[in-house]
C-alpha cells in the first residue's frame, strides 16, 4: 500500500513539474515604452524607402527571421528563442513605433541595431518593409 502511495505521489509530482516547465517556456512580454508606441514613422511608403528596407532586411535580419519573416532563417535553428512570425495578426497589430523600438534596442538573442543600422531613417525603412509580410 505504501509503495503505491509513493509511486502515485511521484507521478503527480512529475506531472506538476512538466506543467510548470511548459508554462515557464512562455516568453515574457516585451514591454514597449509609451514614447515609442506612439512614435510616427518619419519615412513615407515610397518605392525607394521600401527598397532600402528590403536591402537592409536581407543583409541584417533574414539570417534569423527568414525570407518571409516567418522566423525560419538559416540561423534560427541555433537560437534558443523563437524569432516571431511577422506575418501574424498579432505581430502586425503592433504600432510602427513598437517595431522600431524592438529593432533599435533588441533583447536577449535579438541584437540591437542602434549601431549596425546607425541611420534612424534606415531603421524606419526596415519597419516599412516588415509591413509587407502581412
Ligand atoms: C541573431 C538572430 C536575429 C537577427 C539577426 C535579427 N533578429 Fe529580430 N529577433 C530575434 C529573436 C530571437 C527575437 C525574439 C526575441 C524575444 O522575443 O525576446 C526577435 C524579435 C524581433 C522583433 C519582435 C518580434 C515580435 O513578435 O514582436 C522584431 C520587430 C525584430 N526581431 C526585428 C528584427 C530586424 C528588423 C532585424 C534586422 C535589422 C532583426 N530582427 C534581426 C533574432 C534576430
Amino acid at each position: 500500500m505504501k509503495t503505491i502511495t509513493v509511486k502515485f505521489m511521484l507521478v503527480l509530482f512529475t506531472a506538476f513539474l512538466m506543467f510548470f516547465f511548459a508554462y515557464g517556456q512562455e516568453v515574457a512580454e516585451w514591454i514597449v515604452p509609451d514614447k515609442y508606441k506612439e512614435m510616427k514613422s518619419p519615412v513615407d511608403a515610397s518605392d525607394a524607402n521600401l527598397e532600402t528596407g528590403k536591402m537592409l532586411y536581407k543583409k541584417h535580419c533574414k539570417s534569423c527571421h527568414g525570407d518571409e519573416g516567418l522566423g525560419d532563417g538559416s540561423k534560427s535553428e541555433t537560437l534558443e528563442s523563437f524569432c516571431g512570425d511577422f506575418s501574424s495578426d498579432e505581430f502586425q497589430a503592433q504600432s510602427d513605433g513598437a517595431l522600431y523600438f524592438k529593432t533599435t534596442d533588441g533583447r536577449d538573442e535579438m541584437p540591437s541595431f542602434k549601431q549596425k543600422i546607425a541611420d534612424e531613417d534606415d531603421r524606419w525603412c526596415v519597419v516599412l518593409y516588415m509591413r509587407t509580410f502581412n
